[in-house]
C-alpha cells in the first residue's frame, strides 16, 4: 500500500512537472511572438504645414478614434481591461511625437511598427494604412499640434487567455494583420459610389478589411446596412442608437465619438454605397 502511494506520489509529481513545463514553454513562446520586431520599412514623410492642416488632421482622428484610445489630449489611456485577456494602454502620443521623428510615428500608425521596431499589438493599424500620404501628413500635423501632457503609459498587458489567443493564431500583431489584409480592397461598386467607399475606410478597423465582418469584435458584415433607411442609418451614425431603439455595444460607442463627425452629404453616400455593396455581395 505504501508502495503504491508513493508511485502516485511520483505520478503526481511528474504529471505536475509535465503540466508546469508546458505552461511555461507556452508562455515563452507567446511572449516571442508579443516580442517579435520588424525591420523598419523606410518611410518619407513630413508633417503637413499649412495652417488648414490641423484642423483636418483633427476630423481624420476623430473618425478613426485615435482620441478613444489615445486620450482626449493624446495623454495616453487604459482603453481595454478584460484580465485574463488583455489590458491595454494608448501610450502617451505627446511624449512620442517629442520623442519621434514624422518617419517614426508614420511607421506606427500605418505600419504597425514602433519607433523601437517592436510590434504593436492592439493598434489598428491595418486600417490605417488605407490613409493616403497627404492625410498621414495632416494627421501629424494635428499631432504635433498638442503640448507634452501627462505620464508614460505602461505597455500592453497580455493574460493567459490572451497568450492562448497568440498561440492559436486568434490575435494577430499589426503588421501580421497588415499582411493578411493590405492587399483586400473595399469593393469597387461603380464610379458614382466611390466617395461613399473612402468614406468606408473608417468602418474596417471593426467589420473587416472588405467589410465582411470581424467575428473577434462581434461586427457583422455591413450588407446589415441595406436594411435602414437613410433616416435609420443617420440616425445610428450620429447618436449611436440602432433600428429599433437598440443599444449596439462598441458600434453607439463609435457613432458618438467618431461618427458623428461625418457630413449629411458624407452619411448619404456612406449608405449608398453600403445599398450598392450589399447589391452586390448578397
Ligand atoms: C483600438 C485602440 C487604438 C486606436 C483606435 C488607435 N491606437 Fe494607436 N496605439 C494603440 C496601442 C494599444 C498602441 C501600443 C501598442 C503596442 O505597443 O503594442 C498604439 C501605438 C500607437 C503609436 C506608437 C506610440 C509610441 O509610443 O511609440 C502611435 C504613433 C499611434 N498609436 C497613433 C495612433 C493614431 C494617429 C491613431 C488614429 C489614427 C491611433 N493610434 C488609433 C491603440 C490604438
Ligand atoms: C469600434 C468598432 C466599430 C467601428 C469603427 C464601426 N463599427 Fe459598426 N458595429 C460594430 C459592432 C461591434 C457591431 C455589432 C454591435 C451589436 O450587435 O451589438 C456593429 C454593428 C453595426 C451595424 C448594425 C447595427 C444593427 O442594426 O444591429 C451597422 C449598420 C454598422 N455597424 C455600421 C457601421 C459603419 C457604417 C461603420 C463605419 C462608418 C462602422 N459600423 C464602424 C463595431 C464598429
Amino acid at each position: 500500500m505504501k508502495r503504491l502511494l508513493r508511485w502516485a506520489g511520483l505520478g503526481l509529481a511528474s504529471l505536475v512537472t509535465v503540466v508546469l513545463c508546458a505552461t511555461l514553454g507556452a508562455f515563452a513562446a507567446s511572449e516571442l511572438m508579443i516580442r517579435r520586431s520588424y525591420p523598419k520599412a523606410q518611410v518619407r514623410i513630413v508633417a503637413a504645414a499649412e495652417p488648414q492642416a490641423v484642423a483636418r488632421g483633427r476630423r481624420l482622428a476623430v473618425l478613426n478614434g485615435c482620441h478613444d484610445c489615445h486620450g482626449e489630449a493624446f495623454e495616453g489611456r487604459l482603453f481595454h481591461d478584460e484580465m485574463p485577456l488583455l489590458r491595454a494602454w494608448g501610450p502617451n502620443l505627446t511624449l512620442a511625437a517629442a520623442e519621434q521623428t514624422d518617419a517614426d510615428l508614420d511607421r506606427a500608425i500605418r505600419k504597425g511598427v514602433a519607433a523601437d521596431g517592436h510590434t504593436l499589438w492592439v493598434m489598428p493599424s491595418e486600417a490605417f494604412a488605407r490613409l493616403t500620404d497627404a492625410e498621414a501628413a495632416d494627421l501629424l500635423a494635428y499631432i504635433r499640434s498638442f503640448p507634452v501632457t501627462g505620464e508614460r503609459q505602461p505597455r500592453l498587458q497580455v493574460g493567459p487567455m490572451g497568450r492562448v489567443g497568440v498561440l492559436l493564431g486568434k490575435f494577430d500583431s499589426a503588421p501580421a494583420m497588415l499582411k493578411k489584409e493590405g492587399a483586400v480592397q473595399l469593393p469597387f461598386v461603380g464610379p458614382e459610389h466611390e466617395a461613399g467607399r473612402d468614406v468606408a475606410r473608417t468602418c474596417i478597423e471593426c467589420h473587416g478589411p472588405a467589410l465582411e465582418g470581424r467575428e473577434i469584435l462581434k461586427a457583422p458584415d455591413l450588407a446589415i446596412a441595406a436594411s435602414y433607411d437613410l433616416a435609420d442609418f443617420e440616425t445610428l451614425m450620429r447618436t449611436g442608437v440602432a433600428a429599433g431603439g437598440r443599444e449596439v455595444g462598441l458600434m453607439s460607442g463609435a457613432s458618438r465619438t467618431r461618427f458623428h463627425a461625418l457630413s449629411a452629404a458624407e452619411v448619404k453616400a456612406l449608405h449608398d454605397y453600403l445599398r450598392a455593396r450589399a447589391d452586390k455581395v448578397l
